[in-house]
């Protein structure tokens, strides 16, 4: 099965993609990771991608598809995987559908598209702690961890993202309306789009998304 996790930064695709990895036996590629493992890195990528980051960004088109196309290209993508910031562009979701056909692989199953209000999205990004081993996300006030600045599965180190500055977010949120959101359009018109209230206890959420997918209970 091949899916996407689609939505605004901070409506909880990194979260749910945690919890749908072990659910569904599948793999997590995550863009906005793969670039924080390439600044880390410091290679070619890493110092590109770092300037449109840093400033809350998209990273070029051109970039993105390669670096997609090189990781799905990978054996444990074989029999599926589970997108999670990508495609961020129709230019990047018409590239997506392209590879696809180009390798023989059947098309997309599911774009998950999570909804949480503006206000909301604020809040949580305000306050998230992230695992700098594990990636799992914390939050200051609403999901906080038991020791402080550890993390709850693997003791790593929770750190506050660069990005996650009041001003870089409030790029981050413009820069989805004005370049991500027309995907949404995109997969609704190929009837692939499944939207999904993301609000609420995480438990929750997560029982909607395997409803819209047909993989609830
Ligand atoms: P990326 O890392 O993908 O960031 P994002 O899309 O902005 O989303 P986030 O990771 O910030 O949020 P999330 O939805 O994963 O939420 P989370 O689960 O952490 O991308 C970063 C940057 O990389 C981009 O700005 C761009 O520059 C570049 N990039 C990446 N992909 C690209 C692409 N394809 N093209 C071009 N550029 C690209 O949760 C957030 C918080 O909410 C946490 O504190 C969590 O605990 C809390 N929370 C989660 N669920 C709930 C709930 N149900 N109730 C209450 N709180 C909750
Ligand atoms: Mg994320």
């Amino acid at each position: 099965m091949i899916l996407a996790l689609f939505g605004p930064p901070g409506c909880g695709k990194g979260t749910q993609a945690k919890r749908l990895v072990d659910h569904l036996q599948t793999v997590q590629l995550s863009t906005g990771d793969m670039l924080r493992e390439a600044i880390k890195r410091n290679d070619s990528l890493g110092v590109k991608a770092k300037e449109f980051m840093s400033q809350g960004k998209l990273v070029p088109d051109d970039l993105m598809i390669d670096l997609i196309k090189t990781r799905i290209s990978k054996s444990d993508c074989t029999s599926g995987f589970m997108l999670d910031g990508f495609p961020r562009t129709v230019a990047q979701a018409k590239a997506l559908d392209q590879m696809l056909r180009n390798s023989g692989r059947s098309g997309i199953d599911h774009v998950i598209s999570f909804n949480v209000p503006t206000e909301e999205l604020v809040e949580r990004l305000s306050g998230r702690l992230v695992c700098q081993n594990c990636g799992t996300s914390f939050h200051e006030k609403t999901k906080i961890p038991r020791n402080p600045n550890t993390c709850d599965n693997c003791s790593g180190n929770l750190i506050k993202r660069d990005d996650d500055k009041p001003e870089v977010v409030r790029t981050r949120l413009n820069t989805f309306l004005r370049d991500t959101a027309p995907v949404e359009s995109f997969y609704k018109d190929l009837n692939l789009l499944r939207v999904v209230d993301a609000v609420g206890p995480e438990t929750k959420v997560f029982d909607r998304i395997l409803g819209s997918i047909g993989a609830g209970n």
